[in-house]
């Protein structure tokens, strides 16, 4: 195990269980993110997401999920992804210290080859829980997103004693619509399970606050550290991958180099083939018009 630290962000390259159990205190972290290997048989590097039974997953989950409700403040906030399949057990389990105040869906678009026997999953499952129900932040104006019926027919409420236009934001509902992060995009790193940064900012927007303390035991891409610097919380990360811990090490400390190894972000040049064929050049961004039109 090796850590690092930058400006109140750590870095821990090692086993999560390891780490969570003897380096991290208890009562100490603000926002815990936890988005686990699904044991749906990923690549990450060496690493092979696929235990021998679901029951043995399940065992390796529990012991990383006791230590995080440990080191969880008393009025701290645990965000939770696994599998469809598996969250079911994580479900039961959690309520055991924890309340779950929101089951989220999180929803996207499709990419790749679609299910034809069957309709193809399309979402992956979030829970949203507090230490206690009574005691925990949630910044509801930071996240309030546009009603869309209110805003484009402009309704007036005529009840009150001066007629006023509709509020037309809300806080977003538990079924969460953000694209997943593809090759094209500006955020892409090379990682199979990438999480969009629009996620994690509205879960770090709402469950957490300047200089807050959030802690990501199973990293990847770092996408919730970059995030959480970006809006002035401080991080602790843990990933067991050597190359995704380069990519931790330039996204959250913009570190260039690291033993003597360029460390470069992907090439968002890409060449790719119109519908004749024919190759052309082309710089892609999120959001581009590209991103429905062609296929690399
Ligand atoms: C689902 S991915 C996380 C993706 C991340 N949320 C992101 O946005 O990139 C799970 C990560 O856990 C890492 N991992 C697997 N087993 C681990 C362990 N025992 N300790 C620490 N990290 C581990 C994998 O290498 C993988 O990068």
């Amino acid at each position: 195990m090796q850590s690092y630290e930058q400006q109140g962000n750590i870095i821990f390259h090692g086993d999560s269980v390891n780490v969570l159990r003897n380096h991290i205190s208890s009562a100490s972290v603000d926002l815990i993110f936890i988005d686990p290997p699904y044991n749906i048989g990923k690549k990450f590097g060496d690493f092979h997401d696929q235990w021998d039974s679901e029951e043995e997953y399940i065992n390796w989950s529990y012991q990383w999920l006791n230590e995080c409700i440990r080191i969880l403040k008393p009025n701290g906030t645990l965000y939770l992804m696994t599998s469809t399949q598996a969250m079911p057990y994580f479900d039961i389990y959690v309520r055991k210290e924890l309340t779950i105040l929101s089951r989220i869906v999180w929803h996207y678009d499709s990419s790749g080859v679609q299910a034809k026997k069957y309709f193809g999953s399309m979402y992956e499952p979030i829970l949203h829980c507090v230490k206690n129900k009574n005691d925990y932040t949630f910044n509801a104006d930071d996240i309030k997103v546009e009603a869309k019926t209110g805003s484009q027919r402009k309704l007036i409420d005529y009840r009150k004693s001066v007629p006023t236009p509709y509020n037309t934001e809300k806080v977003p509902g538990n079924a969460w619509y953000f694209p997943r992060v593809r090759y094209r995009m500006e955020e892409y790193e090379n990682h199979p399970t990438q999480k969009p940064e629009s996620l994690l900012e509205r879960i770090i927007l709402a469950s957490s606050n300047q200089d807050s303390l959030i802690l990501d035991p199973f990293a990847g891409t770092f996408t919730t550290a970059a995030v959480a610097k970006q809006l002035g919380r401080k991080t602790i990360s843990i990933e067991l991958q050597k190359e995704y811990l380069k990519i931790g090490l330039r996204r959250v400390f913009g570190w260039q180099e690291y033993e003597g190894e360029r460390l470069l972000s992907p090439d968002k040049n890409h060449k790719i083939r119109n519908k004749h064929g024919k190759n052309i050049e082309c710089e892609f961004r999120q959001g581009s018009i590209f991103d429905a039109n062609i296929t690399s």
